[in-house]
C-alpha cells in the first residue's frame, strides 16, 4: 500500500473527520463530508451498510430511528423508502437549515478531493464486498485515497483478500472499563489476516512505547474519537499515524498552537 504524506499539521498524524465534520453538520451526511473536507481533514470517515435493493449507503445505526425519526431497519428498506426520510433535523440540528438525505457510497466517493481519503467503516458483514467492489471500481479513485475499517475481524480479512491494494485497518474497542486485549494478541491476529493496521478507541493506554510495538511489527496505527486536544497532542506526539476526531478543523489549530 504506497503510503501518504499529506498532513500539513505540525505532526505527521493524519486528522480524519468522523462522520465527517459532525460536530458542525449532521453526522454521515453530505454536507458533513464537504465541511470536512473544507476544514482541511486529510480524510473523511464513514459507515456503511448495504439496503434491502442492494446499495451501498452511509448511515450509522443500524435503522434510521435516531438520525431520521422512523425506525427503518436499514437493510430492510429500499434506497427510496429510506430517501423519504431527512437525517438533518434530529437533535441539536434541529432549525439550522440543514436538510439531508441518506448518502450513497458513490456520492461520497465522488466527493473526494485530490490528496485527500475516506475511511469507510463496514457496519454488517461481508455480503457487502461485492457491491463495495464495483461502487469502488466505478468512482476509479486512486487506491491510497479509500481505506477500508471495521470491527468485524472476519470481515476485515475477507475485505484484505477482496482489496489486497486497499489498506485494511481493524476497529477494536476497549470498554468502559478500559479492559482490552494485550496490544502483542492484536498485533498477531491483524498480521494472520494480512491487514495493514489498528484503529483503536481511547480506552488503550496509547503512548510511544505503545505505538512503537504496532509499527515495529509493519502495522499502522490510528485512534477515535479523539476531540479533547491534550490527548490529541499526546497521541501524535507518540507518532499515531491518525486521529479521527469530530472536529478537524478545530482538532488541526489546536494541534498547531504551540
Ligand atoms: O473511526 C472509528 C469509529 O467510527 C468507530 O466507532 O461507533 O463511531 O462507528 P463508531
Ligand atoms: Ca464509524
Amino acid at each position: 500500500v504506497a503510503s501518504l504524506c499529506m498532513s500539513s499539521s505540525t505532526f505527521a498524524a493524519q486528522i480524519v473527520g468522523h462522520r465527517g465534520a459532525s460536530f458542525d453538520a449532521p453526522e454521515n451526511t453530505l454536507s458533513s463530508f464537504k465541511l470536512g473536507y473544507k476544514q482541511n481533514a486529510d480524510a473523511d470517515e464513514l459507515d456503511i451498510h448495504l439496503t434491502k435493493d442492494g446499495k451501498v449507503v452511509v448511515m450509522h445505526d443500524y435503522d434510521m430511528a435516531r438520525t431520521g425519526g422512523e425506525k427503518l431497519k436499514v437493510s430492510e428498506h429500499t434506497l427510496e423508502e429510506l430517501r423519504a426520510l431527512d437525517i438533518g433535523k434530529w437533535g441539536k440540528w434541529q432549525g439550522k437549515g440543514f436538510s439531508e438525505k441518506i448518502p450513497l457510497l458513490e456520492e461520497v466517493l465522488a466527493l473526494i478531493p485530490d490528496g485527500k481519503r475516506l475511511f469507510i467503516e463496514i457496519k454488517c458483514g461481508p455480503e457487502v464486498l461485492p457491491e463495495l467492489a464495483n461502487v469502488l471500481k466505478k468512482a476509479g479513485k486512486k487506491p491510497e485515497q479509500t481505506v477500508i475499517i471495521g470491527f468485524g475481524y472476519e470481515t476485515m480479512q475477507a475485505a484484505k483478500e477482496k482489496f489486497p491494494n486497499l489498506e485494511v485497518n481493524w476497529l477494536v474497542q476497549a470498554d468502559k472499563k478500559k479492559v482490552f486485549p494485550p496490544v502483542e494478541d492484536l498485533i498477531a491476529k491483524s498480521k494472520a489476516a494480512k491487514l495493514d493496521g489498528l484503529d483503536l478507541n481511547q480506552g488503550f493506554p496509547i503512548d510511544k512505547q505503545f505505538v512503537d510495538k504496532v509499527h515495529a511489527a509493519g502495522l499502522k496505527l490510528y485512534t477515535w474519537t479523539v476531540d479533547d486536544p491534550i490527548v490529541a497532542k499526546a497521541e501524535a506526539e507518540a507518532g499515531v499515524d491518525g486521529i479521527t476526531t469530530n472536529r478537524p478543523g478545530w482538532m488541526r489549530e489546536q494541534l498547531a498552537a504551540k
